[in-house]
């Protein structure tokens, strides 16, 4: 394998839809990076027939009965390295992640969490945003730190709150713009162009983003 092209592993538990968005937008761009490998923690995740669909090798690896977090998170990450990745990146994988891990895949684990960071950590989201009654919600790209959604933002996008919006409704123009920021940032990360200080990130040579 060419060093310099990048390795990218996606971790999923459920649907798949960012891993689509992303195989489908390496597959089109000349990415200098390819998808070696899709982990999932369930044996019934929709996206490991997303994965198949595009030729990537997958691989479940559950938790064992009474396995500790990190014995589990020991294991997975063994399997990861066989691919030397340059990116790890989680796409609805609905597992919290240790210390331990974490700071062995830093600055290479990335993540995509539907709300505009830091507002809505944590789960439900959507409601949780509808509640509160924020005019805007949104979805954040951060790179994985120790805390839970937290860690340096590579990217946002913004979703008005309509008056007749609902959680499902909600949800769904959220997750469109996942599939539209999580890309060319896993891309970015992949290829070695970004660069972080403290909590900014800057992304080298990147086209603008539409917005
Ligand atoms: C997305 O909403 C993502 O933000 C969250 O989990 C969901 C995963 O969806 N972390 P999918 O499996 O990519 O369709």
């Amino acid at each position: 394998m060419n060093p310099s092209v990048g390795s990218i592993v996606v971790l999923i538990s459920g649907a798949g839809s960012n891993l689509r968005a992303i195989a489908r937008a390496c597959q089109e761009q000349a990415w200098q990076a390819r998808i070696a490998a899709v982990f999932s923690n369930r044996a019934d995740a929709a996206g490991l027939g997303v994965a198949a669909e595009f030729g990537i090798p997958a691989e479940v690896l559950q938790p064992r009965e009474g396995e500790a977090r990190e014995a589990y998170e020991q294991r997975l990450a063994q399997r990861i390295d066989v691919h030397a990745p340059t990116a790890v990146v989680l796409a609805g994988f609905m597992r919290v992640l240790g210390a331990p891990f974490v700071e062995h895949y830093r600055e290479r684990l990335i993540n995509v969490h539907p709300s505009l960071l830091p507002a809505f950590a944590g789960l439900h989201t959507h409601r949780r945003a509808l509640e509160a009654g924020v005019k805007w919600h949104g979805a954040t790209v951060h790179l994985v730190s120790a805390e839970v959604d937290a860690g340096p933002i590579v990217d946002q996008a913004v979703v008005p709150v309509r008056d007749d919006d609902t959680e499902t409704s909600l949800r769904a123009r959220v997750l469109e713009q996942e599939h539209r920021i999580y890309p060319p940032a896993v891309r970015a990360l992949a290829e070695r162009r970004l660069r972080v200080q403290g909590q900014r990130v800057r992304v080298l040579g990147r086209a603008e983003p539409q917005r």
